[in-house]
């Protein structure tokens, strides 16, 4: 609680004595203020934890990249604790000569920066249905927004030698999840990476280490965490993650397969249900993140009546191409009820759809894949609702 002896203009405590030294928090660490700000779950979505996900707080964060203590965890067999001395990267299959690799090997390797969105393509998948859960940290938050280091596959592969007849790729997990999946050669040699680093420290246990794949703009699935074999072969494998799972039953009764892609969406942050307005009227930012794994963010509309007028955000910070872009849209704010909607538009043209428009084409059975427009609902007393509008 707020002590009026440590406010203006009185002294406050601390600057009536020292603090702790350098190194105290050697590996640092937030402001005990900001415990609120963690990765959420939602207990009732899994039926245990080692399967689970973990939400990344979109509305306590700003800029385009995500911290790495806050990026949504989503593994399938728990999180694996490797010691990299026993890690290794083994390619064989369709090449002239197999490859195994360690952390070692890859780190004397040309490498590259690049700041890609990973989304899972669960993500907004509760909302199908209709408006359910309270919060974007909860509708939107299986994403996260990172700068990666790693060595691009091309490299690993041209030193393995192609054989004329590769064409896929099979991912493999060193985790208990036993997680597979076909990847096409093309994308492979195009912008793939393999990754150790996010935002210039090692991969964090939860999110690969000591080592993952970065398959930029495409369902976050396909990037195998403590990635450990890649097998290359003429045809894709139809493992569980890509016949079960991650595939889009259609209302015809036929599943839509290998939907890679990530299409451009887009949601407001903040005010949202977890961060209502607090100051009733006057001026007001809207804050939110908008990408496209087809490539840049283009434009961000904004509507403040669900739908019926639009007006253009300010894109602000770095576009990258299929990475996270911050968007802002500074109003006053007249105290009456407001629909909030945000919609995203890349650079091939491509708008993101209203959910209606949506359910029209792909129907209610599917989990996968929801790009749909979210509607937030402002009360004049600045409460937030996650709603839909017709
Ligand atoms: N890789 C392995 N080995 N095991 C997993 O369970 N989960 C996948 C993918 N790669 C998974 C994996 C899924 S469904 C997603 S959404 C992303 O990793 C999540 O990455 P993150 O935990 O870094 O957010
Ligand atoms: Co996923």
């Amino acid at each position: 609680a707020a002590k009026p002896e440590n406010q203006a203009p009185n002294v406050p405590d601390w600057s009536k004595t020292l603090g702790d030294g350098v190194a105290v928090r050697a590996y640092g660490k937030p402001s005990k203020y900001e415990a609120h700000v963690v990765r959420r779950d939602v207990e009732w979505l899994t039926a245990s934890r080692e399967s689970s996900v973990s939400f990344t707080p979109l509305h306590e964060i700003e800029g385009p990249i995500t911290p790495n203590s806050l990026c949504f965890e989503r593994h399938h067999g728990g999180i694996a604790e490797i010691d990299p001395a026993d890690h290794q990267l083994m390619i064989h299959g369709l090449v002239d000569k197999p490859l195994i690799y360690t952390l070692a090997d890859l780190k004397r390797m040309p490498r590259v920066n690049r700041v890609y969105f990973a989304e899972c393509a669960a993500n907004s998948g509760m909302e199908w249905r209709g408006a359910q859960l309270n919060g974007c940290q909860y509708t939107h938050g299986m994403i996260h927004s990172l700068m990666y280091t790693g060595v691009p596959l091309k490299v690993l592969l041209e030193q393995a030698g192609l054989k004329n007849n590769a064409k896929w790729l099979l991912l493999e997990g060193a985790d208990a999840s036993g997680m597979t999946r076909s990847l096409p050669l093309a994308k492979a040699l195009d912008d793939v990476l393999i990754a150790y680093k996010m935002n210039g420290e090692a991969l964090r246990p939860e999110n690969g280490y000591p080592m993952r794949a970065v398959i930029p703009g495409w369902e976050a699935n396909m990037w195998v965490k403590w990635i450990r074999r890649i097998k290359v072969g003429d045809e894709p494998w139809h493992h569980r993650e890509e016949t079960s799972k991650y595939t889009d039953l259609l209302e015809n009764g036929t599943a839509r397969r290998f939907t890679y892609i990530m299409d451009a969406k887009s949601v407001i942050t903040n005010p949202s249900p977890q961060a209502p307005l607090t100051h009733r009227k006057g001026f007001t930012v809207l804050s939110g993140i908008a990408w496209s794994g087809r490539g840049k963010v283009a434009r961000v509309d904004i509507s403040l009546d669900g739908g019926r007028n639009w007006r253009a955000a300010r894109l602000d910070g770095p576009v990258w191409n299929k990475a996270v872009t911050r968007f802002y849209y500074e109003f006053d704010w007249d105290g009456s009820e407001l629909l909030l909607q945000s919609r995203a538009q890349d650079d091939t043209g491509y708008v993101q759809p209203t959910k209606v428009a949506l359910r029209k084409v792909r129907g209610v059975n599917s989990i996968y894949h929801n790009n749909g427009i979210q509607t937030w609902q402002v009360r004049p007393n600045g409460e937030v609702e996650n709603v839909e509008v017709g």
